[in-house]
């Protein structure tokens, strides 16, 4: 199958053999896409080919990689409106989880549903990423917190992936809170998640990475380390919530087990940056989430550039602290708030998410070789992006090669 998009105004991509935040941007190009990768850029707007199968005219729009989201939550069953509210009323996210709310409020609500419920409003939720030009979601469980429940959450994404367009990376989260009947014996559940969810998990390949919410309250270091330690035994990569709500040491513990990413940030220490830089651990940053509970201290993402750490950006899409599937939403709250630009931007929410989930070499760049994933978008310039904030300037999504979301002319 041969496609040629003609008429490209701007194709803008990280520059992969540049340094981080470096930007191509070609002008008045096409791109020939064979079985789904990325055959040829044309240095012209409508090339004369023989053997192309179906032409697509992006009637001048700009043209990105397909967003690369290295952080979700997309498996639970009731929202949490309710939460929001008593928020803007004055209570924090510590005291509504400190209460029984929060990731147990879900945790309770996902054991009533059976799993062809929570499938479908999940593929209709994981659509919305599509209509924001997201083309890789990282998927964790998380809302189980029983053995059947989170094998329930990785087996819907497993389906899910076979079933619908957007590709998702599996990570298993079963240490996301300890579970209502564990809070007086939580030692009981880290037992329960090493000897029994992780084999199971790694046994039928459910998972690709195990993360823990390393936080005052929640896993403490010493527990995340143990969790970390058993699943790399069984062949999962780590990453870490970490340093989001108090400097905790879990960064430097991101460093210490060599994780793929440390996630959150808001408070990490001077230490933990340097040694997440010294083993290049991706810092995914998630300012969303900053705003979504209504905090003032965001994560210290020009510190963090600083060490040459290589910056990732992603929604955290969940019912609790960041109810949004908008990779471009995130790129105005990190403009505005972690002080990026456009460059880093781009390179956050494309090449180095790719890297953090070992996806580097197929997607996040538009290069010949690659899987045509791509975004047309009615924008001028990517600086109009994080500006022209909350409306969604996506035309149509491909993945590899097939367009998944049009939108219907205005
Ligand atoms: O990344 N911090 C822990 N996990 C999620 C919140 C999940 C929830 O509140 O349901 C997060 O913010
Ligand atoms: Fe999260």
């Amino acid at each position: 199958m041969n496609i040629l998009i003609k008429n490209i105004g701007h194709l803008y991509s990280p520059d992969v053999n540049g340094d981080y935040g470096d930007i191509t941007n070609r002008e008045n190009v096409a791109i020939s896409i064979k079985d789904g990768y990325i055959e040829k850029i044309h240095p012209e707007r409508n090339p004369s080919l023989d053997t192309v199968n179906r032409v697509i005219d992006a009637k001048g729009l700009t043209v990105l990689p397909g967003f690369v989201d290295a952080h979700t939550h997309p498996v639970f069953w009731k929202t949490r409106e309710a939460e929001f509210v008593m928020r803007n009323q004055g209570k924090s996210y510590e005291e509504i989880a400190a209460t029984g709310g929060g990731i147990r409020n879900s945790a309770r609500s996902f054991h009533e549903a059976g799993k062809s419920e929570i499938k479908s409003i999940t593929k209709n939720r994981i659509k919305t990423f599509l209509e924001y030009g997201t083309t890789t979601i990282e998927a964790k469980s998380g809302y189980g917190l029983s053995r059947e429940g989170e094998i329930k959450a990785l087996e819907i994404i497993s389906e899910l992936n076979n079933e619908q367009e957007l590709e998702m990376v599996p990570t298993f989260l079963g240490a996301h809170e300890v579970p209502d009947d564990y809070r007086s014996r939580r030692e009981k559940y880290i037992q329960l998640i090493i000897e029994e969810m992780l084999p199971e998990i790694a046994e039928r390949k459910l998972a690709e990475y195990c993360d823990v919410f390393c936080e005052k309250g929640v896993f403490t270091i010493e527990e995340t380390r143990k969790i970390l330690k058993v699943a790399k035994d069984y062949g999962l990569k780590a990453r870490i919530h970490a340093d989001e709500l108090h400097a905790f040491g879990a960064a430097e513990l991101a460093a210490e087990i060599e994780a793929a990413t440390a996630d959150h940030l808001v408070m990490v220490s001077d230490k933990g940056i340097k040694a997440m830089a010294e083993k290049k651990v991706i810092p995914v940053l998630l300012p969303a989430t900053t705003f979504f509970l209504r905090k003032d201290q965001y994560a210290p993402a020009r510190k963090i550039l600083s060490y040459n750490c290589e910056v990732a950006l992603a929604t955290d899409f969940n019912p609790g602290s960041s109810m949004t599937q908008n990779m471009p939403l995130i790129w105005t709250i990190a403009a505005l708030k972690l002080g990026m630009v456009t460059g880093e931007l781009l390179w956050a929410t494309t090449i180095i998410p790719a890297k953090s989930l070992m996806r580097e070499k197929e997607i996040g760049s538009i290069d010949v070789g690659k899987q045509a994933d791509l975004v047309l978008m009615d924008i001028p310039n990517l600086d109009y992006l994080a500006y022209h904030m909350g409306i969604n300037h996506v035309m149509a999504t491909i993945k590899k090669g097939e367009t998944v979301f049009k939108k219907e002319d205005r």
